[in-house]
């Protein structure tokens, strides 16, 4: 196997597609919980581990010596230096509750498993209920179903529609509202669609402006920011580290930059907020 991104882009896309057809054939009418993960309202069902085992099955059949990293299960060792970044269903919420924003994402990174370091080099971005499919290559471009991706161009973060999301810790939670409270007033809108991938795919097309969300995962962002990216928008974390769990914020330049200096005085990283002059 090889690293042409083109071949696994290609990949990415069938394995998604693929992993999409179980979900949506799949769901039950009424959904079960089958276990919660980092607190009482993060839900784990038997289709996320479902979904999750057909990706692994496919890849070591086709990809022997590449790592994988998954929502649901341990991580696989390689020996290739690529890693795949697995998320089987993200939107578990929205897939619990019928809620139609929910997508399997596929990435491949090269380097450390780890959003600040690595280099993506493919991804793919499965909405399940609708099948639109979003998917990118480092330096191939982003295309949704076969159209050239170009993200938006709004005059002012004033005129930006705001992606955002929350953890499932009450405290994160708590911290967050704060930080809402300070970019809400100043922004057109703001929405929470439940499935991060999603957003980054959406920012990429510009159905949304801006996307912004602490405690973010590495599945959750490496193909969607891969494709975001990929159609020009500049993704990163506050005070010039890269996309991370502390703050990943995607965007067309220059707004972002205005975002970014918003959640650098709201401290939504974590940190104080500095006094800008
Ligand atoms: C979640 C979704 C949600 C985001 C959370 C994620 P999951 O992923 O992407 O939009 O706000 O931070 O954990 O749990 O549904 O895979």
């Amino acid at each position: 196997p090889g690293t042409d991104v083109e071949e696994l882009r290609a990949l990415a896309r069938s394995l998604a597609r693929e992993a999409g057809a179980l979900v949506r054939e799949g769901r039950p009418a009424r959904v079960e919980v089958a276990a919660t993960k980092s607190s009482a309202v993060d839900p784990v069902t038997a289709m996320d581990r479902a979904s999750e085992e057909l990706l692994r099955t496919r890849l070591a059949a086709e990809r022997p010596d590449d790592a994988i990293l998954g929502e649901e299960g341990d991580d696989v060792p390689g020996t290739s230096g690529l890693t795949w970044v697995l998320d089987p269903i993200d939107g578990t919420v929205n897939y619990l509750y019928g809620v139609s924003s929910y997508a399997v994402s596929v990435a491949v990174v090269a380097g450390p498993p780890d959003p600040e370091r690595w280099t993506a080099l493919a991804g793919c971005v499965h909405s399940v209920v609708d099948g639109r499919t979003w998917t990118a290559a480092r330096g191939g471009g982003a295309e949704r179903d076969g159209r050239a991706l170009r993200v938006s161009a709004p005059p002012s973060l004033a005129q930006s529609l705001v992606g955002t999301g929350f953890g499932y810790a009450a405290e994160r939670r708590a911290r967050q509202a704060e930080v809402l409270a300070e970019v809400l007033p100043r922004v057109r809108d703001i929405r929470r669609l439940g499935a991060a991938a999603i957003d980054l795919c959406l920012v990429a097309e510009g159905a949304l402006d801006l996307y912004y969300e602490r405690g973010i995962n590495a599945w959750d962002v490496a193909a969607g920011g891969l494709v975001a990216a990929e159609a020009g928008a500049w993704v990163g974390g506050l005070r010039g580290r890269g996309p991370s769990s502390t703050m990943t914020v995607a965007g067309a330049v220059p707004v972002v930059a205005e975002l970014v200096a918003l959640l650098e005085d709201a401290g939504a990283d974590g940190r104080e907020g500095v006094t800008r002059s």
